[in-house]
C-alpha cells in the first residue's frame, strides 16, 4: 500500500474504487475496504479529518487520530493507495468555494455548517480521484442521501454504493466515538440500537421508537428516504457524546 500526501503525487490508473475516511478505523471501514476490494482494480482509501465538517471545535479536538494503526488496518484489508492530505492541502489560502445540498433532515439541522464541509469534502475527493464507484455507510445515512443527492444535481460520474452498518454483538454501531463512552453511559447507549430495532414493523415507527429510548431525549426521530429505501434515524445524546444510527424498515440499500 501506498501513502500518498499530494494531490500530484497521485498517479492512478485503472478502475477505482474510494473509501472517503477521517481514520480511526474499525471494522465499518474494513466492511467498505472489503467492498472496495471485491469491485475494483484500484482501492484508494481517503484519510482526512475535515475540518469544514466539524460544527463544534471540542470535536475536532478530540477526534481520534492514529495514522500508524490506520495504514496497518487499511494496508491488511486490501487498500492500494492510502491518500491522507494535509489540511492546507485540500483547503490552501485563498479556499473560497463550498458545495451546500439542501433538505439535509434532522441532522442537517441538528449540525449547521456540517454537511455544507462533507459535501464540499466529497466533491474535491471525487473530483481528484475520479473513481468508478465510491464507497459509503448506512451508519451516516444522511450523509449517503446528500451525497447521492449531490451526485445527481450536479452529474458527476460515479456510483454511490452504501454499506449495511457494522455493529458490536450487543447492538451499538461501530463509531470512533463510541470510545468516549464510560461503563454506564455505553449501556445506556444501547437504548438507541433497541428502540430502532422495536420500530421495525410498527405502523407508527417514529412514535415506538421515541417510547423505547428509555427517557432519553433524543434531537430527533425521523424516516430518511434514501433512493426508495426508507430508513428511520435518530440521535441522542449520552452523556457529552452525541451518537446517531438507523435502521432499514423498507426496500434495501444498493
Ligand atoms: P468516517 O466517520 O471516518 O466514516 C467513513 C465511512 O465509514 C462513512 O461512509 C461512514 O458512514 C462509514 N461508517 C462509519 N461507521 C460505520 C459502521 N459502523 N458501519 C458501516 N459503515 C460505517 O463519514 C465520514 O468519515 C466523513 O464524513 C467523510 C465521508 C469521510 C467526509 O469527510
Amino acid at each position: 500500500m501506498k501513502v500518498v500526501r499530494r494531490i500530484d503525487d497521485l498517479r492512478l490508473t485503472g478502475e477505482i474504487g474510494l473509501v472517503p475516511t477521517m481514520g480511526a478505523f474499525h471494522a465499518g471501514h474494513v466492511a467498505l475496504f472489503r467492498a472496495a476490494r471485491a469491485e475494483n482494480e484500484t482501492v484508494v482509501a481517503s484519510l482526512f479529518v475535515n475540518p469544514a465538517q466539524f460544527d463544534e471545535a471540542a470535536d475536532f479536538d478530540a477526534y481520534v487520530r492514529d495514522e500508524a494503526q490506520d495504514e496497518q488496518i487499511a494496508a491488511v484489508a486490501g487498500v492500494d493507495v492510502l491518500f491522507a492530505p494535509s489540511a492546507d492541502e485540500m483547503y490552501p489560502a485563498g479556499f473560497g468555494t463550498w458545495v451546500d445540498v439542501e433538505g439535509t433532515g434532522g441532522e442537517g439541522a441538528a449540525r449547521p455548517g456540517h454537511f455544507r464541509g462533507v459535501a464540499t469534502v466529497c466533491l474535491k475527493l471525487l473530483n481528484i480521484v475520479r473513481p468508478r464507484r465510491a464507497y459509503f455507510g448506512q451508519k451516516d445515512a444522511q450523509q449517503a442521501a446528500v451525497v447521492r443527492k449531490l451526485v445527481r444535481d450536479l452529474n458527476l460520474e460515479v456510483e454511490i454504493r452504501v454499506h449495511s452498518t457494522v455493529r458490536d454483538p450487543d447492538g451499538l454501531a461501530l463509531s470512533s466515538r463510541n470510545t468516549r463512552l464510560s461503563d454506564s453511559e455505553r449501556e445506556r447507549a444501547l437504548a438507541l440500537p433497541r428502540a430502532l430495532q422495536a420500530a421495525i414493523g410498527s405502523s407508527d415507527p417514529v412514535a415506538t421508537a421515541r417510547a423505547h429510548l428509555n427517557g432519553m431525549d433524543p434531537e430527533y426521530v425521523e424516516l430518511i428516504d434514501l433512493d426508495g429505501a426508507l430508513l428511520l434515524a435518530a440521535a441522542v445524546r449520552v452523556g457529552p457524546t452525541r451518537l446517531i444510527d438507523n435502521v432499514l424498515l423498507k426496500g434495501e440499500l444498493r
